[in-house]
């Protein structure tokens, strides 16, 4: 069964669109190694993508479900000058540590800037909550992402 959406803007087809993870595509297929793969169980929320502009973890998610639909990756996010600003923000502050759950983080304060949601601290770290850092405490990645 093929399974045809659209990744960061481009047509992409699939002949796994059964239940195979959208991060197995993603990542395996079509070289988006930026949506890391973490638990695999939806808990580390290391691997979430936007898919019509809502967070997800791609680990759950079939692709099959994700047929005609679009998703936007990490790579992706860079398109507006709000999103450019929050990562070279987080480059500059030099608060990636090992980098693994940044580009989750990213992904989930995209979903909250591009509805043109205002986040402030409290806010922010809520959203965040299904994102897990194992290595930098948070605090100093809230903060820049508050900035
Ligand atoms: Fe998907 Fe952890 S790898 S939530």
């Amino acid at each position: 069964m093929k399974c045809t959406f659209t990744v960061n803007g481009k047509p992409v087809e699939t002949e796994k669109g059964g239940s195979e993870a959208l991060l197995d595509v993603l990542r395996g297929e079509l070289g988006l190694t930026g949506s890391k793969e973490g638990c695999t169980d939806g808990s580390c929320g290391a691997c979430a993508v936007l898919i019509d502009g809502r967070a997800e973890n791609s680990c759950l998610v079939p692709v099959a479900q994700v047929q005609g639909r679009e998703v936007r990756t990490v790579e992706g996010l860079s398109g507006t000058p709000e999103l450019a600003r929050l990562q070279r923000a987080l480059v500059t502050a030099g608060v990636t540590a090992c980098g693994f759950c940044v580009p989750g983080m990213l992904t989930v304060a995209s979903e909250h800037i591009l509805a043109g949601e205002e986040l402030d601290g409290v806010s922010l770290k809520q959203a965040l909550s299904g994102v897990a850092c194992r290595c930098s405490g948070y605090r100093r990645i809230l903060q820049v992402l508050d900035g």
